[in-house]
């Protein structure tokens, strides 16, 4: 194909739709000062967490990710069978196998097409939107949903105030559509991704059990080593974004973070050079849900009217590994 401008024509994805679900169970902070020795006070100053959502016993990670899936489908305008790929980031998948990811393609009614789980703890819908990117810009996929889906409530230890207070449950979908381009930022779609990752930090960070050690496990994390790592690098991740797109900061028109910390993210928007006002913020309603957290408040965000048509947004993660990464897109 030939084109006489003096733009390129490029694939971009585009979303086209979101969705979330949280499950019906919320939980304050005042409910934690019954079984251990913690606060209110001392959870909303530190973490910025008021309330959190968390499953229903016989609930899964892929009946919250089928929810969102829905509301995603439901906004798109578009059945499950007009789908070409489902992938779905999680870290408390139902099963060991199949993915999470094929249980949501089964109960979606999806016939055709292919799923599959992306792992990257809380970078992880970061690491599954530039997957999905991918395999749009490449040609092996026109229409991918993305699923952020998580049940960190099975994987904390109850006595351990310094973790069980600040994870919930919960998943949020996007559906991304190739769409042609010019090849310049005025584009719709993904801009750029930033992927990174580190392994000598995984002891700050991590699941002491698991498939292969015959275990169930729960998490562990050094809050104050991971926390220290946070700000520097997810700041960095997004410049790296900014910059491969040959974009700055001012241009940007909401920072959708992973919402762990109200500290983290604040603390990030300041380095960025940006103010809280163009900062999407849910962490106060849904504490940390680690994958589902950027596709959560990507969904509320659009709901609540603050990201409109046309926005220049950029979402930050970091999680276990350490793995970090951004995303750069225009709405
Ligand atoms: N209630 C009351 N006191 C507590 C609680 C609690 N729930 N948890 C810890 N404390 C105590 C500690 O025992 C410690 O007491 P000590 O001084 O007597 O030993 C004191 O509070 C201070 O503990 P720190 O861990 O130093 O507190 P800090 O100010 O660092 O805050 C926190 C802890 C909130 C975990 C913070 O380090 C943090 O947010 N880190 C980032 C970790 C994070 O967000 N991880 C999420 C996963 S990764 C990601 O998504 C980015």
């Amino acid at each position: 194909m030939t084109d006489s401008s003096s733009s390129a024509r490029v694939t971009r994805a585009v979303i086209i739709g979101t969705g979330h679900y949280l499950p019906e169970r919320v939980v304050e902070n005042a409910e934690f000062e019954k079984t251990i020795d913690t606060s209110d006070e001392w959870i909303r100053s530190r973490s910025g967490i008021e309330r959190r959502h968390f499953a229903a016993e016989d609930e899964t990670t892929s009946d919250l990710a089928t929810h969102a899936a829905q509301a995603a489908l439901r906004d798109a305008g578009i059945e499950a069978n007009d789908i070409d790929a489902i992938v779905l980031a999680t870290s408390t998948a139902d099963l060991t196998f199949p993915s999470a990811a094929t249980m949501v393609q089964a109960r979606l009614g999806m016939e055709r097409g292919f799923a599959f789980d992306v792992q990257a703890v809380c970078a992880g819908f970061i690491f599954a939107l530039s997957n999905a990117n991918a395999l749009i810009v490449s040609g092996q996929a026109r229409r991918v949903m993305v699923i952020g889906a998580e049940t960190f409530s099975r994987i904390m230890d109850w006595s351990d105030r310094g973790t069980c207070v600040l994870f919930g449950d919960g998943a949020g979908a996007v559906i991304l559509e190739a769409q042609p381009g010019t090849g310049e930022t005025s584009d719709r779609g993904i801009l750029a991704t930033d992927l990174h990752s580190d392994g000598r930090f995984r002891d700050i960070l991590y699941v002491d059990g698991g498939v292969s050690t015959q275990s169930t496990g729960f998490l562990r994390m050094q809050g104050r080593e991971v926390f220290r790592h946070a700000v520097e690098k997810l700041a960095s991740t997004a410049q790296a974004s900014l910059e491969k797109a040959g974009m700055t900061a001012d241009q940007v028109d909401w920072v959708v973070p992973h919402q762990a910390n109200i500290r983290i993210i604040s603390g990030t928007a300041k380095k960025l050079g940006l103010p809280m006002e163009r900062v999407v913020v849910t962490v106060q309603d849904h504490g940390n849900t680690s994958a589902a957290s950027i596709p959560l408040a990507l969904s509320v965000g659009r709901a609540r009217g603050q990201i409109k048509t046309g926005d220049v947004v950029v979402t930050e993660a970091i999680g276990g590994g350490l793995a970090w990464g951004s995303v750069l897109l225009r709405w």
